[in-house]
């Protein structure tokens, strides 16, 4: 870790005053406890840091990211191949929701026309695709998506017998982002207090019901009892801000079988797990895809450089006209980055390679973590590029320390909620360290972030 003083040359000659300044008119979703640092350059998993705080202004660090940019930077930081569709992307004229162009044509028609890359998943001419700024966006549309799907748009009124269809099933734990709709979704107290709570007395109402994630049995009562009323099931394949908790082999293809049988929709919110799996849908096993009616991707899609988010509906579910139109739906410039970063990906076998380098470390973090900190760590989980270290009680306490401490060691890493307490006496899940690599990291990078979190920790003794 570099400790130089931040040079002169450093943009806006004066970088502290001006990233300090920036930091206070920053809303802080955080509360008090804000990290004072600024990141003012990084290549790959580099990242290049000014200290903000009071004792330490101006002090250079330059630490490896364990974080993955809160899991969305796919090829690290300054790409090339993802600067190069940067530029090619802008000399394009200026283009609409419904006008088409060459980026958004070329990138679908790769992806989802005939022989297309995800028609495996996604059999060309069964589904259309949207484009949104945002994971909480596309999940937004596809609430909506689901709502008009019990809705006849022409007459303004239900579709014959989608009256009683007024339940969306969530899980306990979940996290489908932050907007209006989706707080609905999200079953933690936290979250939800004090926001509008779904109005299930109105003729549209809906009503939604969690159970515990990953459980058969749950799965198979819930159905049992109360099929009817549902309308759509809402999951990620491995809950994320839940601590990186995977369901047991089989599961998601039950409960796929279970939506086609009752009718009923499958939203798989794919938003984090696109393309951390070692494969580009977390909705797949052994048996090849498993089929889902909406599934919505971001984070990893705008390789680190563009904030965008696709969902890819069934094609027979659709908003009334206009009802979902937006300015930026699929842009010139997302598409460029989005198609050449794809191509890169595969042409590279990153996909592959990032999971054999997750296996690798899943087991070194295990030895490192685990089993020299059993103080602050329990147990390693996740696959492929995105991995979770859950916190003992007592770490989970010192959070803001453990933050601070790996900083010290040159790392940035984040730390997922938990999914606390569940219903039927499952165990408590405590805040989890989450490690997402680019695609592009090699094992011994992922080594010395272990190493350097490893170090960190021994500062909580
Ligand atoms: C599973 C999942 N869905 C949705 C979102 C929201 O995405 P965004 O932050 O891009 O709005 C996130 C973000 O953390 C997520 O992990």
């Amino acid at each position: 870790m570099s400790t130089a003083p931040v040079a002169r040359t450093d943009r806006a000659g004066d970088p502290t005053g001006v990233l300090s300044r920036g930091r206070d008119l920053h809303l802080n979703h955080y509360g008090a406890a804000r990290l004072p640092f600024a990141c003012v350059g990084g290549r790959g998993l580099e990242l290049d840091m000014v200290d903000l705080s009071p004792a330490g202004r101006g002090r250079r660090l330059r630490l490896l990211d364990a974080s993955g940019g809160y899991a969305s930077a796919t090829l690290g930081g300054d790409h090339p191949v993802v600067r190069a569709a940067l530029t090619r992307s802008t000399a394009v004229g200026n283009v609409t929701d419904e006008l088409g162009s060459w980026e958004r044509a070329e990138l679908l028609d790769r992806l989802f026309g005939p022989g297309g890359l995800w028609t495996d998943h996604f059999p060309t001419g069964r589904y259309h695709v949207s484009g949104r700024n945002s994971g909480s966006e596309g999940n937004e549309l596809a609430l909506r998506l689901v709502l008009e799907s019990r809705f006849d748009g022409r007459r303004l009124r239900h579709r014959p017998g989608k009256v009683r269809r007024d339940t969306i099933l969530a899980f306990q734990g979940a996290w489908h982002g932050w907007t209006g709709g989706l707080v609905q979704l999200l079953n933690r107290r936290y979250y939800r207090a004090g926001l509008p709570a779904p109005d299930t007395a109105g003729p549209y109402g809906v009503r939604v019901a969690h159970i515990p994630f990953g459980d058969p049995e749950a799965l198979a009562e819930y159905f049992a009892a109360s099929a009817d009323r549902l309308l759509a099931v809402v999951v990620e394949p491995i809950q994320g801000d839940a601590g990186i908790l995977l369901p047991p082999p089989g599961y998601l293809r039950e409960l796929a079988r279970r939506c086609a049988q009752e009718d009923v929709l499958l939203v798989a919110d794919e938003v984090l797990t696109f393309a951390k799996t070692g494969d580009w849908f977390a909705m797949r096993d052994a048996d090849g895809p498993v089929p889902t009616d909406i599934t919505v991707i971001g984070k990893f899609l705008g390789m680190g450089a563009v904030s965008t988010s696709m969902v890819i509906a069934r094609k027979d579910l659709a908003v009334r006209s206009s009802g979902a139109v937006t300015t930026s739906d699929l842009r010139p410039l997302n598409c460029a980055v989005i198609r050449d970063g794809i191509e890169h990906i595969g042409s590279e076998g990153l996909l592959r390679r990032s999971a054999e380098v997750g296996v690798h470390l899943a087991e070194y973090l295990d030895a490192t973590l685990v089993g020299r900190h059993p103080d602050v760590f329990t147990e390693v989980r996740g696959t492929g590029a995105m991995l979770g270290v859950e916190l003992t009680a007592a770490a989970a306490d010192r959070i803001g320390e453990l933050r601070r401490a790996l900083i010290e060691a040159g790392v940035y890493a984040e730390f997922m909620a938990g999914a606390g307490k569940r219903s039927g006496g499952r165990r408590y899940v405590h805040p989890t360290l989450r490690i997402v690599l680019p695609l592009i990291a090699t094992t011994t990078q992922a080594d010395e972030i272990a190493d350097r979190v490893a170090t960190g920790a021994r500062a909580l003794r």
